[in-house]
């Protein structure tokens, strides 16, 4: 089919190269033309492990084409795709003006039938806006049903998550759309295990949402669990592989941390709450689980803080700045602001992150980077560490003690082994686990 995908963020690229993989003719417009010119290069602008091959493949074997213009977008394609971003708007809620200047433009440009398909997360009511503006904007030769797409791609990961998705929705207001639709699909839906959900445009939208509220719910959730454990003197992480033995609650999203960050669930919890609150409907269910996320780093802080006395003047060493290991994004990394909080409090910081230092440097000016973690923990008061990045398990943590001023980690994300850190001397405080004084829990021997 010939496709075209509006935006070539994070989600528009990864869906561009995903559609071209499996057969179709993709166009990827932005009009971003710095963008633009480097993807036409071979090179993707963010860290998406795989993805640099698969679009280089895809130019090689003619199946995909990039371009500044939005209205090349509109001609003669089967389904239009837009992925350009919804940030936050000064309320809280979802601004939509990337969305709404496309469509106008994508209506005007339209000849023939086409699918204008939103793929951005967007408040549930979103596709009727895109199907007032095209019916108002639409050329006479137009012809077009809008559909809602939701992704759920995560980085790190989002090339798996597009080809073997667990589940593709669609929402639609017409047999045709649904139709165009399932075929975009039907290699994926063919070779894997995706439920296909065809739905209705608000449903889709919904479901988006709800999604992504919930996991949010059960991060916070369990970071108070978490709390909780470190006062009980129990054991978080047993405690959520135990609880996720039961298929009614499943084992994924139960990791206790520093908080959830990034692009999506931050903006997305706030904009579902606001979206009930615009239809009288209470969810400060919602507002709680935002309270305990932002109060995660703060507590992080604290916690560095009373191992070390006080943070004046400390050496500190932060390990991992993106908002979760295999991305370069920092989009509401509680990292980054551990580091910026932790250097405003008067301590020395030094940060290290396998890829993420370059985005991070301007957002903190005051902390100095390393070029690995020993490095960084050089004459260190303190280790703290924000990213699970599996490197940081594998540091040899003899070499690290002696690199140290003081053997002190603070493990906000549980990446290394207690008894490890322990045995090589640390005084090691994680993340509702139980001190390790000399009995590890769970250990009787
Ligand atoms: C998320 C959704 O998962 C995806 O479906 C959606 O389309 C986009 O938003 P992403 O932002 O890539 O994906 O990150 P995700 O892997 O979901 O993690 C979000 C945050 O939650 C990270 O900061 C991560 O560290 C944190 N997290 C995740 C936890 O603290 N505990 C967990 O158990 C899981």
């Amino acid at each position: 089919m010939r496709i075209s995908v509006v935006g070539t963020g994070h989600v528009g690229l990864t869906t561009a190269v995903c559609l071209a993989s499996i057969g179709h003719e993709v166009l990827g417009v932005d009009e971003d033309a710095g963008k633009i010119g480097l993807i036409s290069e071979g090179k993707v602008p963010f860290h998406e492990p795989g993805l640099q091959e698969m679009l280089r493949q895809e130019f090689a074997l003619g199946r995909m084409r990039v371009s500044t213009d939005v209205s090349d977008a509109a001609r003669q394609r089967d389904v239009i795709f837009i992925c350009v971003g919804t940030p936050t708007g000064q309320g809280g809620e979802t601004d939509l003006t990337q969305v709404e200047r496309v469509t106008r433009t994508i209506a005007n440009a339209l000849d023939g039938y086409s699918v204008i398909t939103e793929k951005s997360t967007v408040p549930v009511g979103t596709g009727q806006a895109i199907q007032r503006t095209m019916r108002e904007a639409a050329s006479p030769n137009a012809e077009f049903d809008v559909a809602s797409n939701p992704e759920f791609l995560q980085e790190g990961r989002a090339i798996a998550d597009t080809l073997q998705p667990s589940r593709i929705v669609v929402g639609t207001s017409s047999e045709r759309a649904e139709q165009s639709l399932r075929e975009v699909y039907r290699p994926i839906v063919e070779q894997g295990n995706a439920t296909f959900v065809a739905t209705d445009i608000a449903t889709a939208e919904m479901i988006k949402h709800a999604s992504n509220a919930l996991l949010a719910t059960r991060i916070s959730f369990m970071n108070q669990v978490a709390e909780l454990c470190e006062r009980a003197n129990a054991d978080v992480e047993v405690v959520a592989h135990a609880m996720g033995l039961d298929p009614r609650i499943g084992p994924h999203f139960l990791k206790a941390g520093i908080g959830y960050g990034g692009a999506c669930f931050p903006k997305d919890v706030q904009a579902f709450r606001i979206t009930a609150e615009q239809h009288g409907v209470d969810m400060s269910l919602l507002s709680e689980v935002e309270k305990v996320n932002t109060g995660r780093k703060q507590r992080f802080v604290d916690k560095v803080r009373a191992a070390l006395g006080s943070l004046e003047d400390k050496r500190i060493a932060v390990w991992g700045l993106s908002f979760k290991p295999d991305t370069d994004d920092i989009r509401g990394s509680p990292a980054v602001e551990i580091a910026r909080r932790l250097s405003t409090s008067g301590a020395f910081v030094t940060a290290y992150d396998p890829v993420a230092m370059d985005t991070a440097r301007a957002l903190l000016p005051n902390v100095d980077m390393a070029a690995d973690p020993l490095e960084a923990a050089k004459d260190a008061n303190c280790v703290a560490i924000c990213t699970e990045w599996p490197e940081f398990a594998e540091v040899d943590l003899n070499a690290l003690r002696e690199v140290m001023a003081r053997p002190v980690i603070v493990d906000g994300r549980n990446a290394l082994d207690p008894r490890a850190a322990y045995n090589a001397g640390f005084l090691y405080i994680s993340t509702g686990r139980p001190m390790v004084m000399g009995v590890v829990p769970g250990d009787d021997a």
